[in-house]
């Protein structure tokens, strides 16, 4: 049987952009079959909210979209790094974080932008909106829905899904 392809959202505090990340994609897979393809997890560069559900702010805009989050914060480990096949990010700094962990370039290859794969023209980063009012985390909901689309795209096209 084909392996599985491993996905790792990973934000700062893994409360805000990388569980709705994990959920909306997860959810994605789920409503076009491929779920079965797929292990999908999310986590923070940080530890600072560990063992947290995400920010009600985000569970709400998540049960807008009729996805339940009950993911719960955790650190990003080295392990993490080996395991995922895909780390992918929510802004530059996270970017940093992560990739300041390792010299191996096969490692460094597997880090990219979730906010590359949005539709339109738009910066690709997902914003923190942790310090914002509702309407920030309604745009973020709204961004890793259109980024899980264009990723899952991305991943037909490599022929990862074939
Ligand atoms: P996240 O948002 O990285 O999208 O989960 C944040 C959550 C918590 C903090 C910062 C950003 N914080 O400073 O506690």
């Amino acid at each position: 049987m084909k392996e599985k392809i491993r996905v790792l959202f990973i934000c700062l505090g893994n409360i805000c952009r990388s569980p709705a990340a994990e959920g909306a994609f997860k959810n994605l897979v789920i409503k076009t079959k491929l779920d079965h393809l797929f292990e999908i997890d999310s986590c923070g560069t940080s530890g600072y909210h560990d063992g947290e559900l995400a920010d009600p702010r985000t569970r709400k805009e998540a049960e807008n979209r009729g996805i339940s989050l009950t993911h719960r914060s955790r650190k990003l480990t080295k392990a993490d790094l080996t395991y995922f096949d895909y780390l992918l990010v929510m802004d530059e700094n996270n970017f940093q974080a992560v990739s300041s962990l390792t010299n191996e370039k096969n490692i460094q290859d597997k880090i990219l932008l979730f906010g590359k794969f949005r539709s339109d023209a738009g910066a690709p980063i997902v914003p923190d909106p942790y310090y914002e009012n509702e309407v920030a985390f309604k745009k973020v909901q709204d961004l890793v829905e259109d980024c899980s689309l264009g990723f899952l795209n991305f991943l037909g096209e490599i022929k990862c899904l074939k």
